[in-house]
């Protein structure tokens, strides 16, 4: 069997095959996800396409991404073995030319999503570990446990800074989102939650919820950036009706960056409409930092999944 590695740009016929295959395996359209093998995302990410042939034969594939400003994490995704080829060890080679690229390449933390009781055990025999309440699994590269990657990866920095929102996060923001914060919402607009109160359906998946807030000119997104690299927030803004909703989390470490985030998006909100914000009666913490931001309640409700949720505006 042949084992070639490609970076983008790939060229059309090839991603038009791997599409179709992926396509096939997956049950989902892959024309979201041309763009990044065209080569628009190179500036940030390093990705490396993994494909085995035996002759003209597509037999396996997987997907290597390592963020170029923080080469320790990276995802793994597209692992996928042809029908006719499984059952003989093609998807555990791959992931492990993958794992042994990554590691050279100075990784730490190689982040993957299945809810394949199969392919999580062959991740498994891999190194792979499940996070908790999720179905992420991260494959740890010199550090013993994930309370020991989090200590390292979310400690305590000086010198953060508030960015625009781009690809540079696709990996970043899963550790991000995984970690279990004690706030329950995390963040109302992309209705993502901590994993300690609700299970974490997705890995890679993460990454589009926030991209859609780049185009649209109705929302916005921005992210804490520490000196290394590493994103430590996340702040959002959505617009309707000249209404906009901001919201935003941190790193318990980095909970005194998360006025300035969330700041950020509100000046952004505030040349487009009124600025609200939707919190959490049980996220006290975070209600405390809204009205220190100048909101003020303005009314309590039954929220779907979280309980009681709470209405906060800017006075006007
Ligand atoms: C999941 C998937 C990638 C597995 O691909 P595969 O190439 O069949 O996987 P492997 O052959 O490496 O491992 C499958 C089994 O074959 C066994 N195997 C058989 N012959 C083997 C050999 N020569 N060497 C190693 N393992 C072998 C493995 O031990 C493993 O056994 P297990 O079921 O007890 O864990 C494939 O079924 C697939 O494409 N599924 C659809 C897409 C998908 O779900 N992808 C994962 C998304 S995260």
């Amino acid at each position: 069997m042949e084992l070639r590695r490609y970076e983008p740009p790939l060229g059309k016929d090839l991603i038009d095959e791997l599409s179709a295959f992926w396509e096939a395996t997956y049950g989902f359209c892959y024309d979201g996800f041309r763009h990044i093998f065209e080569g628009d995302e190179t500036e940030h990410n390093t990705d490396i396409v993994y494909v085995a042939r035996e002759g003209n034969d597509l037999v396996g594939t997987c997907h290597l991404t390592i963020p170029r400003g923080n080469p320790e994490l990276g995802g793994l995704g597209e692992v996928a073995t042809s029908v006719p080829h499984r059952g003989r060890g093609v998807a555990g080679w791959l992931c492990k030319q993958a794992l042994c690229d990554f590691e050279a390449r100075g990784g730490r933390a190689l982040f993957l999503g299945t809810g394949n009781p199969a392919a999580a055990r062959i991740y498994e025999r891999l190194g792979w570990q499940r996070m908790g309440n999720s179905v992420v699994f991260v494959n740890l590269l010199h550090f013993d446990t994930i309370d020991d990657f989090y200590a390292d990866h979310s400690a305590k920095a000086d010198g953060v800074t508030i960015v625009r929102g781009s690809a540079a996060q696709r990996i970043a923001l899963v550790p991000l989102i995984l970690y279990p914060h004690e706030t329950a919402v995390l963040d109302f607009n992309t209705q993502i939650c901590s994993t300690k109160f609700k299970i974490q359906e997705m890995c890679l998946g993460l990454y589009p919820k926030y991209a859609k807030y780049e185009s649209d000119g109705q929302s916005a997104w921005f992210c804490a950036v520490s000196q290394k690299g590493r994103l430590v927030g996340l702040s959002t803004v959505v617009c309707a009706e000249s209404q906009c909703c901001v919201d935003g989390f941190t790193y318990p470490n980095h909970k005194q960056t998360e006025p300035e985030l969330l700041r950020e998006a509100i000046k952004w909100a505030q040349s487009r409409g009124d600025v609200q914000a939707r919190v959490a009666a049980q996220d006290t913490e975070k209600l405390a930092v809204f009205e220190s931001l100048g909101f003020v309640e303005k009314e309590r409700y039954a929220g779907a999944d979280m309980g009681e949720m709470v209405l906060l505006e800017i006075e006007q």
